[in-house]
């Protein structure tokens, strides 16, 4: 038996800086390819129906790279985010970012809360940025809420606290992917992907493609979630 589509996706898009490197080009010619495979997961995204797209675009630790790289990746981020617009509107896309935003250069601030407002009646896929984020970070803020609306013990439960998340009133991530063939989730998703199903690839994010998509999301279908009962063979007996 299949299990239904994931409703939630989250890809830690790594290996931009090895793409480059192989072929004896700078870090930042990397995400610039990256950058350009992100358009056509989205798209896959889209066409497939799944709910949410939680891309890890910038990581809190990400800020120590030299400033040179970091600069790069700021100037896409603003480039995506200004020229795809009119794209994410037509397709109903919603978008959100997740992460530490008071990190970020102002002006890219203005335009993730432009990008967020004109896109937020959108009732297709809502596509997360994950940008200088941190799941340690998350649910540090998220402490940090509850203790300064004065909320008492009693009053905090799972749900609850999951409603002081970056990622309020998403469900939580069904499947992580990883790209590059590391085989971590560096403080990606920490509380929300409690019981995900892992999916890691040797391939490089510039090089993986909406067949590979495709094929990690066959392949979570093809595994039995469990979330900590029996078995449903067993269950049967
Ligand atoms: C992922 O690629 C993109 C970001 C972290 C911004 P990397 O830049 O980490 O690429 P590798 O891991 O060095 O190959
Ligand atoms: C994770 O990749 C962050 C993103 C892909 C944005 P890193 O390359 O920063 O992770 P580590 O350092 O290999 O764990
Ligand atoms: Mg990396």
């Amino acid at each position: 038996m299949l299990t239904s589509l994931p409703r939630h996706i989250g890809v830690i898009m790594d290996g931009n800086g090895r793409w480059a490197q192989l072929r004896g080009l700078p870090r930042v010619e990397g995400h610039r390819r990256g950058a350009e495979r992100t358009k056509d997961i989205i798209k896959a995204a889209q066409e497939v129906g799944i709910e949410v797209l939680t891309l890890y675009a910038f990581s809190l630790e990400n800020w120590q790279r030299p400033e040179e790289e970091v600069a790069t990746l700021m100037e896409l981020l603003h480039f995506y985010l200004t020229t795809e617009i009119a794209d994410l509107l037509g397709k109903g896309i919603r978008f959100r970012m997740i992460g530490d935003r008071e990190k970020l250069p102002f002006e890219i601030q203005q335009v993730i809360a432009d990008t967020e407002e004109m896109t937020s009646s959108g009732k297709g896929l809502t596509l997360v940025t994950a940008l200088s984020y941190g799941g340690r970070d998350e649910i540090v803020r998220a402490v940090r809420k509850a203790l300064s609306r004065g909320l008492s013990p009693d009053e905090m439960d799972e749900e609850g606290f999951g409603m002081l998340l970056d990622t309020a009133g998403l469900p939580p991530v069904d499947l992580i992917i990883r790209t590059s063939g590391e085989k971590r989730l560096s403080n990606f998703l920490l509380w929300q992907g409690a019981y995900a199903e892992l999916y890691f690839t040797e391939t490089l994010w510039p090089d993986f493609s909406k067949e590979e998509f495709l094929f990690a999301i066959q392949d979570y279908q093809r595994r039995e979630r469990r979330f900590g009962t029996v078995t449903p063979s067993l269950r049967l007996q």
